[in-house]
């Protein structure tokens, strides 16, 4: 069994985001929070939750379209089981994002209520878009804007890093303020970015990779690489994964002078074809079964 590479990464200015977003907290109603919904533990920055306090929240599982749809609605059901009310969406299609403005209504449901009775009819609802890099933070914003034919805000005190847009009558959302890093330390946490392709290939050992990838794959979605890759039951259980990639390269017909598998194009292959949906809509962080 191979060991997950430690991925190197840089925190960046992680104080000082945290800083901005306690700032920028006081000026939104709620926080809507985007992971990937192929990941959703390695998709979130390990500090969110302290950071956003008791600020009302939802969570929205994006790249929904590349997801296990089964381990999908049990993410939503674990996350609502702790009070956070969750929606998948597709910020590349648009699909799910219907639901977003409704939820975020639910959400504030006594808090608007409050609102109006003390006169306060109309008021703008605020809310924050908070995510790793590579979530998709950029494609909601995008979406919504869109739909809305909106555009950014020019307010005085509105720096470059804090652009509000206005998503529909009544509605802003704000991106997040600076860079939120994911657990980077946590070697599994820095694999299932790099799975994903949240992190550059070019400070990745492809062939290692693609090997760690074939590991997890063969344990929880065997007959997806079976198909894809038209493989033996048995080979894909028992040889060792770098045999497996050796296979793959075979199939594919991916051989250097002498007839040896070239497994650096078999790694790459894999990777991108994961990457791309190619295998199926696969989640690798799993709940054991509905809350
Ligand atoms: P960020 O602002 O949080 O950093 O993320 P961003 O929106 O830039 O999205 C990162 C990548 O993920 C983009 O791909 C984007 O198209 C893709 N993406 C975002 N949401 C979804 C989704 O729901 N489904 C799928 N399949 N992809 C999604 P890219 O390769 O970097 O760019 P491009 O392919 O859009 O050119």
């Amino acid at each position: 069994m191979g060991e997950a590479q430690s991925i190197q990464w840089f925190p960046g200015h992680m104080t000082k985001t945290k800083r901005q977003i306690e700032k920028t907290l006081k000026l939104v109603d709620a926080v809507a929070e985007i992971v990937d919904a192929r990941i959703p533990v390695s998709s979130r920055n390990p500090v969110i939750d302290k950071l956003i306090q008791q600020k009302p929240r939802l969570i929205l599982l994006n790249k929904a379209d590349m997801a296990d749809p089964v381990q999908t609605k049990r993410w939503i059901a674990h996350y609502r089981a702790h009070g956070i009310p969750a929606m998948p969406v597709d910020c590349k299609s648009g699909k799910g994002l219907q639901n977003f403005i409704p939820l975020v209504k639910e959400l504030l449901k006594e808090r608007v209520a409050s609102w109006e009775a003390k006169g306060m009819t109309g008021r703008t609802i605020r809310v924050m878009v908070v995510g790793v890099p590579n979530v998709g933070k950029s494609s909601l914003i995008n979406r919504m804007c869109r739909q809305s034919k909106a555009n950014v805000e020019d307010r005085p005190g509105v720096t470059r890093e804090n652009r509000w847009f206005t998503i529909g009558k009544g509605f802003e959302l704000l991106d997040t303020p600076g860079v939120l890093w994911p657990k980077f330390e946590d070697p599994q946490v820095g694999e299932h970015l790099a799975f994903t392709g949240a992190v550059k290939d070019d400070i990745l050992d492809m062939e290692h990779l693609a090997c760690r990838l074939i590991e997890t794959l063969r344990v929880l979605y065997p007959t997806a690489v079976l198909q894809r890759y038209q493989l033996e039951e048995q080979d894909l259980a028992q040889l060792e994964p770098y045999e497996i990639l050796e296979a793959i390269g075979k199939k594919r017909g991916m051989l250097v002078s002498g007839g040896a598998v070239n497994t650096e194009r078999a790694a790459i292959a894999l990777l991108d074809e994961f990457r791309g949906a190619k295998l199926g809509k696969i989640t690798l962080e799993q709940v054991e079964e509905a809350v």
